[in-house]
């Protein structure tokens, strides 16, 4: 049976805006209390000013005046697991912590992960005192 978290990913997945690479992305974050959060790649003809998918459902989130999360669902159309950036984990380290981290494609879950295990020996606040 589908998980919704993917299902939800996959649905967000269909407003990427891949104009330039035309690899799409779909992210979906579930909130501590069962809210769900989506998010696309939005790319632009700069290419440097892309967002990745997963920051776009991060920021939403944050804004949106959650703080507290348990899950992250990811979907590409790959065959190998499509993993968050370097940048995205940072984010998702800060903003979320130790989630758990689920990636699928269109038709199947690839793998699930903790965020601690994806950044290892991370940088974040503690460090700053
Ligand atoms: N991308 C994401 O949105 N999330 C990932 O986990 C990997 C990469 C996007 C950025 C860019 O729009 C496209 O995929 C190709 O790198």
């Amino acid at each position: 049976m589908n998980d919704p978290l993917v299902t939800a990913a996959r649905q967000a997945r269909e407003r990427a805006r891949a104009t330039f690479s035309h690899f799409k992305v779909g992210a979906a974050i579930e909130t501590a209390d069962g809210v769900v959060i989506t998010g696309c790649n939005i790319e632009n003809a700069t290419y440097g000013l892309t967002v990745c998918a997963e920051r776009v459902a991060m920021f939403k989130a944050i804004s949106d005046g959650h703080d507290s999360f348990r899950r992250i669902a990811i979907v590409a159309d790959t065959e190998a697991p499509t993993p968050p950036c370097g940048p995205c984990r940072q984010i998702l380290w800060e903003f979320a912590g130790d989630i758990d981290v689920i990636l699928a494609n269109l038709t199947e879950e690839k793998g699930r992960y903790r965020m601690s295990a994806l950044l290892p020996l991370p940088f974040d606040a503690r460090l700053l005192g």
